[in-house]
């Protein structure tokens, strides 16, 4: 008679095991904030903290020391402007933030390219009549890729979700040199209020308005794979699908259909929904974030960006 459970025997279940979850596919985002000395905390992220530039070099060697190959980084600057200046600025808090890590580590540096943490509105774009315009942000776009290039990054992560990002930042980084860099374009990034607590984490909340206008409808599947092969036509070397856990229809279509290097983004929200359920004890953490990354893995994600990357390489 045929058993299923034959091979759910301890040992025996893990030597079937279909989805390996290892480090080496894990990114941890770090959040440097230009106005602080000492890291602080994020209080709607538990255990979570932004870190100063005083305080970066040592948390980025923890994380090397821990086996962690990437980071993803975004940056708290001190001024924000109407335009987001802040973002392509050499002396930037970013631009800062990887040279200092190219010089005491050897952590893959992902940055994220974005205007919002750096506009005093705090939409992805320039503004006009309340309006975020395209093809006008493009430009910046391609100067805050550059600046990243220049500082050291191995990858930039365009997370705007504007119209023929990912062709303007590949041809001002090509027209500068930077042939080489490539670019992870957050493709398929829906309007999802699973980023609640990041607004908190890089304060990049919005004085008016909502994504809606630039991020994608939830309600969309096809669209979504509209847009990954648009990025790839336009020169995109890998691509993200974000959130995670509640898009793992788009993960696994996104894989199966492109084939090309995809990462998850496991977002604020998703992190904070455990960890504060597991502050009131009605979840075990470790168990529960293991369970969603296995789960992510196993949708088709080769990379898997997740602020437990620190506490899953604690347990390895
Ligand atoms: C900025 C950006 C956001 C996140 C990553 N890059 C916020 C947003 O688009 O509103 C969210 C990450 C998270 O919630 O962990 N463009």
């Amino acid at each position: 008679m045929r058993r299923m459970r034959r091979l759910r025997a301890l040992g025996i279940r893990e030597m079937v095991a279909e989805t390996d979850l290892s480090l080496k596919d894990l990114i941890q985002p770090i959040f440097v904030d230009e106005r602080i000395s000492v890291p602080r905390k994020i209080e709607a992220m538990p255990g979570q903290f932004r870190q100063s530039l005083e305080s970066l070099p040592a948390e980025a060697g923890l994380l090397e020391d821990l086996g962690i190959p990437a980071v993803l980084l975004f940056g708290l600057p001190a001024q924000k402007d109407e335009v987001g200046s802040g973002a392509y600025d050499s002396q930037g808090i970013i631009q800062k933030a990887v040279r200092l890590l190219k010089e005491t580590t050897n952590l893959v540096v992902i940055t994220d390219l974005c205007l919002c943490e750096y506009t005093s509105h705090g939409h992805c774009g320039l503004i006009k009549n309340e309006k975020v315009l395209n093809d006008e942000t493009l430009p910046i776009l391609g100067e805050v890729a550059t600046s990243h290039a220049e500082a050291g990054a191995d990858i930039v992560a365009p997370s705007g979700m504007m119209d023929h990002m990912v062709s303007a930042i590949r041809s001002a980084l090509d027209v500068e040199g930077y042939t080489d860099t490539p670019i992870l374009s957050y493709a398929a990034k829906y309007a999802s209020t699973f980023y609640g607590p990041f607004r908190e984490a890089a304060e990049s909340g919005f004085a008016f308005g909502d994504r809606k206008g630039y991020q994608m409808n939830p309600a969309n599947f096809a669209e979504a794979l509209w847009e990954v092969q648009l990025d790839i036509e336009e020169g995109a070397d890998m691509v993200m699908v974000k959130p995670a856990l509640p898009y793992l229809d788009i993960l696994r279509a996104v894989k199966d259909m492109f084939g090309v290097p995809t990462a998850a983004y496991q977002v604020s929200g998703e992190y904070s929904m455990i960890a504060a359920a597991a502050e009131k004890g009605w979840l075990d953490e470790r168990a529960a974030f293991l369970e969603a990354l296995t789960c992510i893995k196993r949708a088709g994600a080769d990379m898997i960006i997740t602020y437990w990357a620190k506490e899953f390489a604690k347990l390895e």
